[in-house]
């Protein structure tokens, strides 16, 4: 959901926010710009679709000391050149790059800045010329961002650069994610450390409503009443290679490829010295007094949440409902009397979930985040937090969170049971290592998944999945990664449920991918099989070793049977990946949509 940078020092400026755009494109890809700052100048270069398009547009002999960078998910404004960053005020005076939404844009436009010309459609360049207008009016730059800073509402992460001043970055934060890093005679600005870490491991976390000054030598961290805070840096554990593609084709390829070992890397993660699983005292406390669970998530981590509440439930004994974040925000239920909440997120980052956090904690009530990345927000903002140790993910189709989120699901609940006195049954150590020996199998099968995509989705119009029970779940799950890169329409159906009416749109061919790894609801789910090829349907049955039959066009290998989702959803992971390919789509980056959705 846009994407900044920022850099000034002695290095190759240009080079530096080029790359560093390039590495936060998966947060946007709409359109990107930067500004560059000599002694003759602020050179803007932007264009519109990515960052490959801009470097054919910036010009090669611009060397430059200070430069601010971004890249754009449109809110306010269509994708185009003129709606790109950096915006520039009339004067031409100062130059801003934005990630966020400014929700009272238009009503500052009309109190303060009614004879202005605006030059693009964005929400952004009000701020831009704000800072110009009390500039004029006698304001020194900082003062006039301050000022700016006070009147705008809504979320934001900035990039301020003045023509008259080469040698500071002005910068603030509210709820957009924004990072200052550090390093020896030079300073860089991210909106995610993965930006600027080929410069340095060094970063100083901001917080809402704070204001920066940034020079090549110095960082200076104030809040909006101008009071100065220290803060130590942190270091980034970030491996260059961990954001490289290496010899895939694909981020999307190589991270279905990493879930083995990111299941063995949980399973460490989560376990003592004597090798048995284990879960930070006060979350189990936390699991332990509440009542009733509510897991608030979006996407694929809400279908992660779906199989966490069958977790914590069976193996757990706790209650648990599973909320859409967006909804849940303005529709909230009635809630039990000791609720314990739960976020699932990848980024951490996810604004609509965060909206939830933060009214959660407005009602004294207690929050877990199930995060990928530390020190995001949603991680600083909830009581306690539990990481997926995924790495970082890269494409904007979430594969390896979401088998981690249920990986580290399945832990909280298996240790909450046992810290219950619940017996569970198995040892969930050796089932997951089970899992993650089924995954690597599946993954050497790719040329099978590409096959059953050429066969069942080359030139299909839609498809459905139908599965009962977990399989229900992961069939959405499918459905979703099926729609987001390949834009096949596909929907994920409770197998029962397709002849309540979708059974209409079954035509001649159409394809219906089955999922049946659950016992209990095997024949039904072979039944609903039957009606809909009785009417033309073209199914491809995925079955678990143990319950095949010979209608089957692929069978899984066999995990315990509450862990399926962890290897029933890597063949529609695949399918998915071919099925776009087939169909020349852009893989890693599908049209409108970016990884992280920080705008609600
Ligand atoms: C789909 C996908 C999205 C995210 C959703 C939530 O492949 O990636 O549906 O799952 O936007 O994002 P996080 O998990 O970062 O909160």
């Amino acid at each position: 959901m846009c994407g900044i940078v920022g850099y000034i020092g002695t290095q190759d400026t240009k080079e530096i926010l080029l790359k560093g755009l390039e590495k936060l494109e998966y947060r946007g890809y709409d359109s990107a710009g930067i500004a560059v700052q000599n002694e003759e100048g602020v050179h803007v270069f932007k264009e519109k679709g990515r960052i490959a398009d801009l470097r054919e547009v910036v010009a090669s002999d611009v060397s430059a000391q200070t430069g601010i960078g971004h890249t754009r998910w449109a809110t306010h404004g269509a994708p185009s050149r003129h709606n790109a960053h950096p915006h520039q005020s009339t004067s031409g005076r100062f130059t801003l790059v934005h990630n966020g939404v400014i929700e009272n844009y238009s009503i500052l436009k009309r109190e303060y800045l009614a004879d202005v010309t605006f030059e693009s459609d964005t929400d952004t360049e009000v701020i831009v010329q704000l800072v110009d207008k009390f500039s004029k009016e006698g304001l020194s730059t900082e003062e006039a961002f301050r000022a700016t800073l006070k009147l705008v509402k809504g979320s934001y992460a900035l990039a301020l650069i003045d023509a008259e001043n080469e040698e500071t970055i002005f910068v603030a934060k509210n709820k957009s994610p924004l990072l200052v890093g550090v390093g020896d005679t030079f300073n860089v600005v991210a909106s995610d450390a993965m930006a600027m870490i080929q410069v340095t491991d060094q970063f100083l976390e901001l917080m809402d409503k704070e204001m920066v000054i940034v020079t090549r030598n110095e960082v200076t961290i104030q809040s909006l009443e101008g009071e100065i805070r220290t803060r130590e840096p942190y270091t980034a554990e970030l491996d260059a290679s961990d954001i490289e593609k290496g010899t895939y084709p694909h981020y999307m390829l190589k991270e279905i490829d990493e879930q083995p070992l990111v299941m063995r890397k949980i399973i460490q993660a989560y376990q003592n010295d004597q090798n048995e699983l284990t879960i930070d005292a006060d979350i189990l406390a936390a699991m332990d007094q509440s009542d009733r669970v509510y897991i608030v998530a979006c996407g694929t981590s809400y279908h992660a949440g779906l199989v966490g509440k069958q977790f914590i439930e069976k193996l757990a004994g706790v209650p648990v409902e599973v909320h859409v974040a967006s909804e849940f925000v303005y529709n909230m239920p009635l809630l039990s009397e000791k609720p314990l909440f739960i976020f699932i997120s990848q980024s951490g980052e996810t604004a609509d979930s965060r909206a939830v956090l933060v009214e959660v904690k407005k009602l004294g009530h207690k929050a877990l985040t199930i995060t990928n990345v530390p020190g995001s927000t949603l991680s600083r903002e909830a009581d306690y937090t539990l990481l997926l140790h995924a790495g970082p993910e890269i494409a904007v189709a979430s594969t390896k969170a979401y088998t981690a989120q249920i990986a580290v699901l399945s832990i909280l609940s298996a240790v909450t049971a046992k810290a219950k006195g619940r017996e569970l049954g198995f040892d969930l150590v050796t089932e997951l290592g089970i899992v993650a020996t089924a995954m690597e199998a599946l993954c050497d099968q790719k040329e099978e998944m590409e096959e059953i995509a050429r066969e069942f989705l080359a030139t299909t119009r839609n498809c459905f999945f139908i599965g009962r029970s977990l399989d229900y779940y992961v069939g959405l799950e499918g459905a979703l990664k099926l729609k987001e890169i390949s834009y096949i329409q596909a929907e994920g159906f409770a197998g029962g449920e397709l002849k309540h009416g979708t059974i209409a749109l079954i035509e001649e061919g159409t394809p219906v991918i089955a999922l049946s790894t659950q016992e209990n609801v095997d024949l039904s789910i072979r039944g609903n099989v039957k009606e809909v090829a009785a009417r033309g349907a073209n199914p491809c049955i995925i079955s678990m070793k143990g319950l095949e039959t010979e209608e089957d066009r692929f069978v899984l290998p066999a995990v315990h049977e509450i862990l399926t989702p962890l290897v029933s959803v890597i063949p529609l992971q695949l399918i998915s990946y071919y099925a776009a390919l087939h169909r020349d789509c852009d893989v890693d980056k599908p049209r409108n949509l970016a990884k992280s959705v920080t705008v609600e």
